[in-house]
């Protein structure tokens, strides 16, 4: 095995130069892969853009009623036409998404943890593949605590969860958890991104850094960006442009959306830079003036 020591610091990302497998299909590092892996990722993926938008309020696996979601059934169904992706926990989606949704599923599968400890990173795999299975996901998305004590028990249920994937041919959406001791820089992000990724999960969720461009390079599947805390909706939306121009093939946004104080306006400006190429201002312009009117 590889020791730490003398380790030669990487450096060479050719970031302008395309993912050299791309093959005929339009995800990342999915064109080896069978047909019903492919057919869930491109619930995900539009074929067009290549591109998705995640709409996540899988908060409350640990968070409880969080802001903005206090009642998941007035605020998810108005959300469904903006966004190509629902990312929830399997008690939301069944308590309030109507089954005749017609967009992707992102079932988050893991949790264990809650607001009331500090140490969130020591989760259990809570949903098995069958009920994935039952519930149509086009993912299962895991929390994957590199660097935190938990590193050990969270790689193993990703680990597990791909193999359950493999077998039923459902992708597996790792998601990067940055805990209160971990540093949000692009070294952590390069080492999480592409460990979550080497174990096998088809997508990989993370949060915008410094030198992003060069941790998409160097993970051989496709990023999405998670929101993070609630921005003021220019800055959201900066980076989610900065996102998309660093490489990033979607957004998951949750608290920028549900907290935003329009919504569906705000899921629409994410919207025409994720699918149709508009800047940060140009989606801003849109906002101000879809809320003004009220469109
Ligand atoms: C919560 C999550 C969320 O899915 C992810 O963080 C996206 O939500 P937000 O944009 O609010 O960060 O993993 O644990």
């Amino acid at each position: 095995m590889a020791d730490k020591d003398g380790l030669k610091v990487a450096k060479d990302y050719h970031v302008d130069t395309a993912f050299a497998n791309q093959g005929s299909f339009h995800v990342k590092g999915a064109n080896n892969l069978d047909w019903g892996m492919k057919k869930h990722l491109s619930n995900i993926f539009d074929p067009v853009s290549g591109n998705t938008v995640m709409f996540a309020f899988d908060h409350g696996y640990f968070m409880g009623s969080t802001a903005g979601l206090e009642r998941l059934d007035l605020v998810i169904p108005k959300l469904q036409e903006q966004v190509d992706v629902f990312m929830g926990t399997r008690g939301a989606l069944r308590t309030c998404v109507s089954p005749a949704f017609k967009k992707g599923i992102a079932l988050r599968v893991t949790s264990g943890s809650s607001m009331l400890n500090d140490d969130l990173s020591h989760e259990v795999v809570a949903v098995d593949i069958e009920d994935a299975i039952r519930m149509n996901a086009d993912c299962i998305a895991v929390q994957t605590f590199i660097g935190a004590d938990g590193q050990l028990s969270s790689i193993d249920n990703l680990s597990k969860c791909i193999n359950a994937g493999m077998r039923y041919s459902i992708p597996t959406l790792g998601v990067v958890a940055v805990g209160k001791q971990m540093e949000r820089t692009p070294r952590f992000f390069k080492l999480a991104t592409r460990i979550v990724a080497e174990m096998g999960a088809s997508l990989v969720k993370t949060y915008y850094c410094d030198d992003f461009e060069e941790i998409v390079a160097a993970c051989p599947v496709p990023i999405v960006v998670a929101g993070g805390k609630k921005l003021p909706e220019p800055e959201a939306l900066e980076m989610a442009y900065r996102s998309m121009q660093g490489g990033a093939r979607g957004l998951d946004m949750g608290r920028n959306i549900f907290q935003s104080e329009h919504p569906v306006e705000m899921a629409k400006a994410i919207r025409m830079i994720v699918h149709h190429g508009a800047t940060d201002k140009e989606a801003y312009e849109f906002y101000l003036d879809a809320t003004k009117s009220g469109k």
